[in-house]
């Protein structure tokens, strides 16, 4: 399986440190952000890993993590997103890379207190399609700014982005599983009302055709990029307990 990591994006949420670096290169505790979704996909077994990007401030990446021996990478590649035109745009851009593999893509500000091991073996398991992470969100307000999972017994008919109400506690995590007809998906996609390709057009498109698995996540996940009260959440999370925990 190979892996894509997407650190691209405005990151508009995180101004006015967004203005002088990426926010994937913000530190949580001790290291840029972006090595904690290197170290999920490296502890996981995938060894071929592609970092897409954008901005201004993307030379930073190559100082950072070179040919990624010194993050435990086999091989690493990058890509370059001319501007932000969604998740699901800059997963695009991995095409020729993933080469009809199966494939496991993380936003790089996402932050999970477990490995994500197990969960990458399921999917190496399933035979086709896609598949979500889950988490338990309890506040309910929280769960308006998120995706979130609409439920029929024990399956998965819907993402519901940033429902008024929410119709279910499962807020879908950044990280997410694809066959490679992922691409062919991403090909017919037209731009939101926000001018971006969704990945939750994606992750719809494969609960509609049947073949979307998911995972339910132990542990603790935090979106470092939501707010800046957010990232010193994640961070005071990662000094007190660690993250991708075996
Ligand atoms: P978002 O947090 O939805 O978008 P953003 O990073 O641009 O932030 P903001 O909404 O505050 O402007 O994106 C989640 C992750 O997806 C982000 O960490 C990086 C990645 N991403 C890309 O790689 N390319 C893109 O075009 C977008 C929108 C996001």
């Amino acid at each position: 399986m190979k892996g894509v990591i997407l650190a691209g994006g405005s990151g508009t949420r995180m101004k006015p440190l967004t203005s002088i670096t990426n926010k994937h290169l913000l530190p949580i505790y001790d290291r840029p952000m972006v090595t904690y979704a290197i170290e999920a996909m490296v502890n996981s077994g995938i060894s071929e890993i592609m970092v897409v990007t954008g901005g201004t401030h993307a030379g930073e990446f190559l100082r950072l993590l070179g040919n990624g021996e010194p993050w435990g990478i086999g091989r690493l590649t990058y890509a370059y997103q001319e501007k932000p035109g969604g998740i699901a745009e800059a997963l695009g851009l991995a095409e020729r890379f993933v080469d009809r593999e199966k494939v496991a893509v993380m936003l790089a500000d996402n932050i999970f207190e477990r490995s994500i091991a197990g969960i990458v073996s399921n999917f190496e398991a399933q035979s086709a399609g896609a598949r979500i992470v889950l988490s338990k969100v309890d506040d309910a307000s929280h769960l308006k700014s998120l995706g979130v999972a609409v439920f029929d017994g024990e399956k998965v008919t819907g993402i519901i982005e940033k429902p008024e109400e929410p119709p279910s506690p499962f807020a879908v995590t950044g990280v997410y599983f694809y066959d490679s007809s992922v691409f062919e998906v991403i090909s017919h996609l037209v731009p939101s009302g926000r001018g971006e390709l969704e990945i939750t057009d994606v992750n719809n498109h494969y609960i509609r055709q049947g073949s979307m698995g998911y995972d339910i996540l132990d542990g603790y996940w935090g979106d470092a990029g939501e707010s800046i009260d957010a990232y010193y959440q994640v961070n005071d999370f990662v000094r007190t307990h660690g993250a991708n925990k075996g």
